[in-house]
Order: C-alpha cells, then structure tokens, then sequence
C-alpha cells in the first residue's frame, strides 16, 4: 500500500495529547515538518520555545497553514471539535488527510457529517490510549504513545491510503495501532474507561458529602487511593465525555449496577458461594485479560518477554527433591471436580500455566474455584448439567490437553463455545477428536486442515460409538470419554496400544462406573460424579529430566519423592532401564486411585539400545530426555514408531535432531523416530521452537556438555514446570535463566 507522503502536519490543540504528538512527530522526521496552533497564543509561544513544534501558527495564520498542511490533527476537546472543523473546512482540499484524538468517536462522526455533508475520504478519526494527570504542552512527551495502542475507526468512505498513513504516523511514535468501528469503539471505553471514571468520581463524592467525612479522609488506605485516583482528572472533559458517549455509558452503568445489585444481596443473605464465585472470576479475570492481550500462555510471562536458558558445563545431581504435580491428573481434576456434586478439595496441583488454562476455562463456565495456593485447590462442583456459556472463547494457551478433553465435554453441552490458543497450538491437529465427535453426532467447525480454533455448538444430541482409535492417544481416548458422560447408549473406545488412563481411574474415584477390558474402556450416561478429596502426585514426565540427569551424569545419586508410577507411564523407567541405569523405587503406595513411589536414580553408564515399541506411548512425553540419555549412551539407539512426536508442542523429533546436531551428536531422524549414536557433547546455541519439554532436555545434556549451551525460546517451560531453572540448581545442574 503506497502512503500518502506528508510534509506538513498541523497539529490544532496543543495540550498533553497534541503536544506530545507533536513532539513525537518532530523527533523522528519522517512526516514532515509540524505547525501548531493553540487557543491560547502563550501555549503555542511554549511550544515553539520548548521545542514541541517547528512552527507557530497564530489565529490569523490559522486557514492558510490549514491549506498548506498535508495532514490536520485536531487535538481540541470533543465539544468543541465541530466549531473547529467549521472553521477549518473551508481550507481543507481533498487530498487532506484529518484525524482526531478524542476519546469518544460517535459525536466526532456526527460533527463531521454536518460540517461536511459527505465524509472527505481522507477523514480518519483516532483515539491514542495513553494520557497523564498532567496537562498543557508544557507536559508534552515525546514517549507517552511508546507500547501504548491507539484505535483508528476508519469509515466506509475513509481510504486504505488515508489509513495506512495514519497507521504508519502512529506506528513512528512507538504505538500500536488497532482497527475498530466507531460503535464499538464507543461501546468498549464506555466499559474501561468511562465507567471507572465516573466510578472514581462518584465514591469520592459520596464520601466526602458525609458529615464527619475527615476520619474517613485521614483512614483512607491504599485501596481508597488506588481506586480514586482516576478521580483526579479533568472535571470539564468528563462531563464533555459523559455527554458525548450518552447511550454507550448508561449501558454500561446498568449492567454494573446489576452486577452491584446481585453482589449486594450475596452479603446480605450470607451468601458465601456467590461472593466467592464473584470475587475468584474478577481476581482470576483480571490476570487473564492481561495473558489473553500479550498472546502468551497462562501464569508467567505477561510482557511477552524472551526466555533464554544458558548452561555451564558438567557438575552432577545429588539430594532429595520433589517436582511439581502430575499435568494431566491437574486438568482432570478440575474437569471432574467441576462435573461433580459438592466440594473437591485438590492438593498437590499443578500451578503451570497448561492446567490454569482448564481452571481458568471452568471459571468462565461458572464454575467457583478457590486457589490455587499451593498446590490447594478447591472446586465448587456445579453437577452433570451446571455449567453455564462462557462470555467470551475459552483461551487455552499452549495446552493441547485442554484443547482435545474440552471440545468432548463441550460437545454435549446446551450452549456454543469457542476453543482457541496460542500460536502453537493453533497449529496442532483437532481433527482427531472432531472427526469421532462428529460420529457422536456433535457439531463442529475447526480452522483449515482441522485445526483450531474449534467452534462447537452446544445443544446436540449425542449417541454413543465404539471408536477404534486410529492412534495411541489418551487425549482422544479422553475426550471421547468425557463425550461419552452424555451420550446416549454406551461410548467404548479400543486403543491400538496402551496409553495413560488417568480419566478412567479418576471417573471411578469419582464414583461413575468405568469399564477396562483389556484394551477397551466403556462407559454410559446417566450417572453422577460425586465430589472427592484428590491427592495429585509428582509428574512423571517432569520427573523424567532429573532421571536422565542422574543417569548420565557420574556421581549423581539422586531422589524424586512421591512421583506417580502408574503404569500407563513408566516407559521412561523400563526404557532407561534398559539402557543400563541404575533406578530402584521406594516408598510405594497408592493415593487416591494412583500408585506412587520415591524413584532413586544413581549414575551408570548407559549403553545405546533399539527402543521397545510397546513402550513408546507410555513414554511418549519423555523422548526429548530420553534422546539426550541416547546421546550420551556408549553405541546407538534407534526409535522407531514414535511418529506421534512430531505433531507436540513442536515436531519433537526435527527439534530435537537440529539441537543435538548443533551440539556436534550424530542423529538421524526417520519419519517415526531417530537414530542416535552416542559421542561427546559440544557446547552450542539451541532452539527450544517455544516447546518446554525441548527446553529442558537441553538443560539435562549440559551435564555432559563440553562448552556452554544457550537455549532459545524457553518461556513455555512454565506451561508445565513453574520453578524449573530453580530446582535444577539446587539439585546441582547449572544453568541460569535470562528474560529479555
Ligand atoms: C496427555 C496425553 C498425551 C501427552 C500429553 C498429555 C493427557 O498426549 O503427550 O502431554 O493428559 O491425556 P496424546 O494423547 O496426544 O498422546
């Protein structure tokens, strides 16, 4: 698209946003020179002298600067933007671009429509999301848009040049442009700006109208302030603004005001449930509004940092230490809890960012969720038919388990929802668990070559199938299960290989008859989950990075406490041992349905093997750890029939072949695995592809590592091992985080 090129900008009001505009402009140069006209003559003097403008223009200069600016930016309170746009028209000539920065837009189009009569092509009004208490041009930052947004609201007449130049102009000052139309735009600030404001305004009048209102001046704490302080701005451009966006605001004021009016009855009859629920949403919403605009997954990383990893070489691991918990007993626990009558009371959950993405997604179907603190959650069950439509699609992050056990649980539900995620989980196949739902008679719309965002729509009867499963998949198996709750008649999926079944085990904790048969589970609708108290054990496959280090580095001798050892999971243990370590489990119990046990892994040498198939869906997240204990293994270890790695969070088996490749090993992926001949380790720079378990794996090989390892892209370690670098350090691996 080619820009409108500009040489001159006028700039009209010189207050905060104007002047700061201004300013900006003339620091990068690239549109042009920039005239400025203020009512007041001393305001404009200020500018010139501060430097905030090349050229002052003066009332009487005002029409032929007009004429001679290739852009006008009115910088004048919404009120007076028509007298303004009067006054201008006469001067403006066709190809002029005009743009405002007023905070409501509805009132600018009007102004314009009578002034002009018909819209000038050029015409693009504008609101920057950015402002301070301070005012006047001598508070003009040439800063104040850097990482701020501003919204354009093009009309049908504006063009695509005026747009893009208006577009490319903002972009200059550091500002992120966003597109919307002007009702919306209305309606949005209405809700976020507006109403706050006049929130602000309000509860400090209210207040201060009391009689003896100085004891609760001079007591006023934090919250007060924090709350007020909006209340703080300019009283003639509110009432301007509450004028101005009329119709938007008094929606907005009554939908509070009935949320008000609901939270008030909930403290009045005592009504714990619905304070907590009320309270839970907000804190939880508010974080969550926050991921959902930086595009990342769920509890770190707000500001969309870059993560690196950097490793030393060498060192060993020795001592005691427990890993967070299991990841897929996290999900199906609140999945479950949530299905259930009464309270579920959760220890050991796992805060990573992929299970708060499914607590965060039941919150959003109504579901009160106390916590997580520490581990302790608790679920406020709301039964087999109680969930409610959520607001808004339910954002998933990076979790490919909430995804694929959502969309068969959601399938059967009244009401339509919408699964969507991040960039690499927008890129994994659904069409798995779309393809049998929609054999269920469920109705769903995915993205190009199935994949997300999911569209399901909620009211569909759904009958139950016996499903051969194409792939060994306890996400497929899962969903079909969680289908299955509602289904009419029996739901019965056959795996070709045995995979986790940790839904089968929790259903029946939770009281529903599951059927195993060998290589079937069954199930039928109509029965009831009834809460329950669920002890999450230590996850495996977080688990897994320390055994291998253990194993490959000598002098280790270290312990995983309480790791769950069921045996749809062990293939990390069988296969390692294999190789020669040295494993032995202690402890060994069973919590809650789910056996577990203290591994103790103390170094070996590892001799390089042909990796038994049957083992590879129980040890399916464990490959990138177990291909670095390959590298480090005396011969070679062959993978085969491990196709499913390559559609994980990345493609599993090209990452980890590149990576190891940079480290100087000789590897060889094949379609369904890797050969890998064992050698020494060089130092290098690696990609994670943004995928944790990558991630990691290169943390472990430093261990046997010739020179310093940088490993790229390593955010996502939190999806499923917050506090990762810091364990790892402790047990004696030396690698260090750096977020830039
Ligand atoms: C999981 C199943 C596995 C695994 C994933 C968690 C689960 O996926 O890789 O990390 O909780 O059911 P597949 O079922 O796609 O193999």
């Amino acid at each position: 698209m080619t820009l409108i090129p500009v040489n001159t900008t006028l700039v009209i009001g010189l207050g905060l946003i104007g002047g700061s505009l201004a300013k900006a402009l003339r620091a990068n140069r690239r549109f042009g020179q920039v005239l400025g006209y203020d009512r007041d003559p001393a305001e404009t003097e200020q500018g010139l002298l501060s430097g905030v403008i090349d050229q002052a223009v003066s009332a009487e200069g005002l029409a032929s600067a007009v004429e001679q600016a290739d852009l006008v930016v009115l910088a004048v309170p919404v009120k007076v933007m028509e007298t303004v746009l009067a006054h201008i028209a006469p001067f403006l000539s066709k190809q002029t671009l005009v743009t405002d920065v007023g905070s409501t837009k509805k009132n600018v189009v009007e102004a314009a429509m009578r002034v002009f009569g018909q819209i000038p092509e050029g015409f693009v009004p504008g609101h920057p999301i950015a402002g301070s208490e301070k005012s006047g041009v001598a508070a003009a930052d040439a800063d104040l848009f850097k990482a701020h947004k501003v919204i354009l609201t093009p009309l049908a007449q504006s063009s695509e040049a005026a747009v893009a130049t208006l577009t490319a102009l903002w972009r200059s000052t550091g500002a992120e442009v966003l597109l919307m139309d002007v009702a919306r735009h209305d309606e949005v600030l209405a809700a976020t700006s507006h109403l706050p404001h006049i929130l602000a305004f309000s509860l400090v009048d209210t207040l201060a109208r009391e009689q003896d209102n100085t004891d609760i001046f001079r007591y006023a704490a934090g919250g007060f302030r924090d709350f007020t302080r909006i209340a703080g701005s300019d009283p003639t451009m509110w009432h301007d603004i509450c004028l101005a966006n009329k119709q938007a605001l008094l929606g907005q004021l009554d939908h509070f005001s009935a949320g008000l009016a609901q939270l008030r009855t909930a403290i009045e009859q005592g009504d714990g449930q619905t304070m907590l629920g009320i309270f839970t949403r907000a804190q939880a919403a508010r974080e969550h509004f926050s991921r959902i605009l930086s595009g990342t997954a769920y509890s770190q990383n707000m500001n969309n940092l870059s993560v690196i990893f950097r490793t030393q070489p060498g060192g060993s691991v020795t001592g005691s230490i427990r890993v967070p918990g299991d990841k897929s007993i996290s999900h199906r626990s609140i999945m479950l809890g949530s299905l259930a009558n009464g309270v579920t009371e959760v220890a050991g959950f796992l805060e990573g960012e992929d299970s708060l993405a499914t607590l965060q997604a039941f919150r959003d179907m109504g579901v009160v969720i106390e916590g997580p603190d520490e581990g302790r959650v608790t679920i406020y069950g709301v039964g087999m038919h109680g969930l409610k439509q959520p607001p808004g699609p339910l954002y998933l992050g990076n979790s490919g388990t909430s995804m694929r056990l959502l969309s068969g649980l959601l399938a059967a539900q009244a009401f339509d929802t919408e699964l969507t995620g991040d960039e690499s989980l927008s890129k994994r196949p659904m069409g798995r668990v779309a393809d049998p739902l929609r054999l269920m008679g469920a109705q769903i719309e995915t993205a190009e070559q199935g994949r997300p965002p999911l569209r399901i729509k909620g009211g569909q009867p759904l009958k139950g199938i016996h499903y051969d499963m194409p792939m060994a998949s306890a996400q497929v198996k899962s969903c079909l299960l969680l289908a299955g709750l509602y289904a009419e008649g029996e739901t019965a999926v056959t795996e070709p290989a045995p995979t986790r079944d940790h839904t089968e085990r929790m259903l029946k904790g939770f009281g529903y008859e599951v059927v195993q048969d060998a290589a079937k589970a069954s199930l039928s609708a109509g029965g009831q989950l009834q809460a329950c108290y669920i002890d999450v054990p230590s996850d495996i496959s977080s688990a897994t990075f320390f055994m291998v280090a253990a194993a490959i580095a000598p002098g280790s001798d270290l312990t995983l406490e309480h790791v769950g050892i069921n045996p749809t999971r062990i293939g990390v243990i069988n296969i390692l041992r294999l190789m020669g370590a040295d494993i032995s489990l202690n402890n060994e119990q069973e919590v809650g349905g789910e056996p577990v046990a203290d591994i103790r892994v103390r170094y070996a040498p590892l001799k390089g093997i042909h990796v038994p198939e049957d083992q590879v869906p129980l040890a399916i997240d464990e490959f990138p750890a177990l291909f670095v204990a390959a590298a480090c293994a005396e011969g070679e270890t062959v993978v085969t029939g491990a196709e499913e790695l390559r559609v994980k969070e990345s493609d599993r088996i090209q990452v980890m072949v590149d990576g190891l490749k940079a480290l100087g090993v000789d590897i060889e992926g094949t379609p369904d695995g890797a050969i890998i001949k064992g050698g020494p380790l060089q130092g290098g720079e690696v990609e994670s592809h943004g995928d944790h378990r990558i991630a990691m794996s290169f943390c472990v090989a430093a261990l046997r590592a010739q020179g310093e390892i940088k490993i790229n892209d390593c955010a996502n370690v939190a999806t499923s091992f917050p506090g990762f670098v810091e364990l790892a350090q402790h047990a004696g691996m030396k690698v260090s985080k750096e977020e830039g």
